[in-house]
């Protein structure tokens, strides 16, 4: 049992002595939650094992999941990496600091626990200014993965952190909700052809128009489980982003959504289950035990998604019936953390 401090910074007015004895903490190899412009993260010192080794204890995290260092400066780059390609330079430079994390050979400084024994390194630059000032006082590189219970969806707000991890870590740092509600898009530039392995912050559009051909591997677009994939990023195998109701999925038109979740609503209703709607459509109405509506365009539907699971499960309901978007833009990002929040159970209308 760990005493966990909560610390509130101001974004907008940082006090720099608070994140001087926050980045002692790390330097000491304690760990520290701390925001970012995606989602919160469970930060230690990634060139100490024995600090990283305790994320995964923290979390309950599978020890073969491997994760992302953040970095502050590209200096920072150039010792974890072995080598650094030209796409990788030029995707700094547009998208950093952003939700973008690159996958590049590891260096030997890297230790096997951060990568799970992979030979690769995924980094990143977040453009949270808490996080950025909190890396560079720090003076190390930070290995980070999302600041949630392994399987649970991913915290946007100190309080969700808060639910999951106090008492399991050193401290948590405050500063209210992230910005963009979903995780970094996570692209491996050890392909030939550049391979998405997560869709999150960063668009596929926006990174094919300044690199051109993405693969895309084809976990991103699952419908439904995926048994064999070779882990090429083990975590995408893991069942993730799930509340404990049942949740299920309806894409398709809004109109035939709508007719569609009517039907399903009357039916758990029927056997006396408490059901919640997550609907993306102002003007649709439900009578149900609660609905939410977590916006209309794709960057409100990212940032609020988490926060509604999370909520949902507050409210005790058994069964989350949650309307599909269009997989552009974010919308990828987001039907890619809502199939697998709905262990795939999709109904297409
Ligand atoms: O926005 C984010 O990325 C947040 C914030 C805290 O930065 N972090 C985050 O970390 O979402 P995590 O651990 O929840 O997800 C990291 C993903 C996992 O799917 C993991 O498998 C993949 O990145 N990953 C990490 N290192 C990798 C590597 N060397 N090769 C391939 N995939 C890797
Ligand atoms: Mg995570």
């Amino acid at each position: 049992m760990y005493k966990t401090s909560v610390i509130k910074i101001n974004e907008k007015n940082i006090d720099i002595e608070k994140i001087r004895k926050v980045a002692k903490l790390l330097r000491e190899g304690k760990l520290v939650a701390f925001p970012t412009e995606t989602v919160y993260g469970l930060g230690a010192n990634a060139l100490d094992p024995k600090a990283v080794e305790k994320i995964f204890k923290a979390k309950k995290r599978p020890a073969d999941n491997p994760i992302i260092v953040h970095v502050s400066d590209e200096d920072m780059v150039y010792k974890l990496a072995k080598k650094v390609p030209k796409k990788a330079l030029v995707l700094m430079k547009k998208f950093w600091p952003g939700p973008l994390t690159l996958v590049l050979k590891k260096s030997d400084i890297v230790p096997d626990v951060v990568t799970a024994g992979l030979d690769t390194v995924a980094i990143r630059m977040p453009s949270h200014k808490v996080a950025l000032v909190l890396i560079r006082e720090s003076k190390v590189p930070i290995a980070a993965p999302s600041a949630n219970l392994a399987g649970r969806p991913s915290p946007t707000r100190a309080e969700d952190v808060i639910d999951d991890l106090y008492g399991r870590v050193d401290a948590i740092i405050d500063t209210g909700e992230t910005y963009i509600g979903v995780e970094s898009t996570v692209l491996d530039l050890t392909s030939r052809i550049p391979t998405l392995l997560r869709p999150g912050g960063t668009t596929l559009e926006e990174l094919e128009y300044v690199i051109g051909e993405v693969r895309l591997h084809s976990i991103v677009i699952a419908q439904k489980e995926m048994k064999s994939i070779i882990a090429k990023s083990p975590g995408m195998k893991y069942r993730h982003y799930a509340p404990e109701a049942e949740v299920i999925v309806i894409e398709g038109k809004s109109d035939e959504v709508k007719k569609k979740i009517i039907e399903l609503v009357d039916g758990y209703k029927k056997i006396g289950k408490k059901v919640g709607v997550m609907t993306v459509y102002k003007s649709h109405e439900y009578k149900t035990d609660i609905i939410k509506f977590i916006g209309e365009s794709l960057k409100d539907v990212a940032k609020n998604l988490f926060t509604s699971l999370r909520e949902f499960d507050k409210e005790k309901v058994d069964v989350v019936l949650a309307e599909g978007v269009e997989e552009k833009g974010l919308g990828l990002a987001v039907m890619n953390r809502l199939r697998k929040a709905a262990g795939y159970n999709i109904i297409k209308v």
